[in-house]
């Protein structure tokens, strides 16, 4: 089988990690706390350049947090892209802005000129997102920032490694966010991060974190069982042992979901905001030590369906160095019917986004969420067209020819 999403990072390497940290009585101390936090927060700030970095359980922590050190009033407004995330909508709200949505380009980036006509006197932040890896159009959006005095969040939960003018996203902004969530570039099952060069912010975000509880243990243990659980799972997939394994699992709350019930209905849930914990910072230096390859790696792949992929009933992305590819996603009339034609073919294509705010789901209020319908055009026609092709590590370049074949003979 092969997978888009589906914790497409897992080494066996993380997954012995986990199993230490889950089995060895010793190591249980220092499930929650220990230096590998301090160790992952260095590297970061080694690779960014940054004065300050700070982890957090999960990049929707990160986000919330992020917006609550730059202090929101009531009826402050956030500018943010449509075409994201469901618990973007969430950290807004949570952190007591009020979302505004503004519509995207082609690239699924925020489009420059809705954002001139969305920004009112109430706008106090832009949360800039580089979807799939795709740096957005930074000098013509930051320009506009600086113009109407916007605090800047980078959303780089999709763009840890992504360049633009040959620096690094997450740098431009006032902040950088980034997500160690099971499908990102890396991860560590969850996890989040903050980077930030401004020397005030920087203390309200520590101040922030210092008040934080550390993650449960039970969110702890179910985020490590998740990868000696996803990585035999989907060793056994094909002979349908491993979807009752994984089912199983997931019932019996041994995993953890990307997620929750409530969170789709815009509830607060009891264990996070929290710490990252030390177990999951250990997996995240695993995969730090091989972000650059496996983002090499998507960016040949992303090459392979650019150059094999001639069906004219599909949009293809541009392929440029400054997208590396989380996913590569190309637009087709009815996107349903070809994950389900791929899906027989032991193909599982991804599906985000699906919805204005992913995912496309009966559960999600939307008038929760803040979003107005028909205020995003290009995000809603986009949504209803998307499906993404796996780019990840684990993904040969012979399977990237077939799935560029299948799709070419099947649309
Ligand atoms: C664009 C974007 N921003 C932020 C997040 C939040 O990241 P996390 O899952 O680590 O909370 C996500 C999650 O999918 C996302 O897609």
């Amino acid at each position: 089988m092969i997978f888009t999403g589906f914790h497409p990072n897992i080494y066996k390497k993380d997954a012995l990690t986990s199993l230490s940290f889950l089995f060895l009585p010793w190591k249980w101390p220092y499930l929650r706390k220990g230096k590998n936090i301090l160790e992952v927060e260095s590297w970061l700030q080694n690779y960014f350049n940054a004065k300050f970095v700070i982890t957090f359980d999960s990049g929707r922590t990160a986000l919330q947090k992020a917006i609550e050190a730059v202090g929101i009033k009531s009826e402050d407004e956030v500018l943010v892209q449509a075409y994201t995330c469901l618990v973007v909508s969430n950290a807004i709200n949570w952190a007591g802005g009020k979302p505004i949505y503004v519509d995207v380009d082609d690239n699924f980036n925020m489009e420059v000129e809705d954002l001139k006509k969305k920004i009112t006197t109430k706008s106090k932040i832009l949360i800039i997102q580089h979807t799939f890896g795709k740096a957005a159009n930074l000098n013509k959006l930051l320009q506009i920032a600086k113009e109407n005095n916007l605090i800047v969040i980078e959303d780089c939960a999709h763009s840890l490694g992504t360049k633009y003018n040959d620096k690094l996203t997450g740098t431009f902004g006032d902040i950088g966010m980034f997500s160690f969530g099971s499908d990102k570039i890396i991860s560590s099952s969850r996890g989040g991060a903050l980077i930030t060069n401004n020397e005030k912010l920087a203390e309200k975000i520590l101040l922030l974190n210092k008040k934080l509880a550390l993650s449960t243990i039970r969110t702890t243990l179910q985020n490590l069982f998740n990868f000696p659980v996803f990585y035999i799972g989907k060793m056994m997939y094909d002979i349908v042992l491993g979807k009752i394994f994984l089912a199983i699992a997931q019932k019996i709350g041994l995993t953890s979901k990307i997620i929750y019930k409530k969170e789709k209905s815009c509830v607060k849930l009891k264990f996070y905001p929290a710490k990252y914990p030390n177990s999951l910072a250990k997996i995240l230096l695993n995969q730090l030590d091989k972000l650059d390859e496996m983002n090499k790696h998507r960016q040949e792949i992303a090459h392979i369906y650019d150059k094999l992929l001639d069906s004219n009933k599909m949009q293809k992305p541009s392929v440029s160095d400054d997208n590396i590819f989380l996913r590569y996603t190309i637009l087709v009339e009815n996107p349903e019917e070809l994950i389900k034609m791929a899906k027989k073919h032991k193909i599982i294509l991804g599906n985000w986004y699906d919805s204005v705010i992913a995912p496309k789901d009966k559960d999600i209020n939307m008038s929760k969420t803040g979003y107005i319908n028909g205020s995003c055009p290009n995000a809603e026609k986009l949504a209803k067209l998307t499906v993404n092709l796996p780019t990840n590590k684990n993904i040969t370049y012979n399977q990237a020819k077939k799935i560029a074949e299948l799709i070419n003979v099947n649309l």
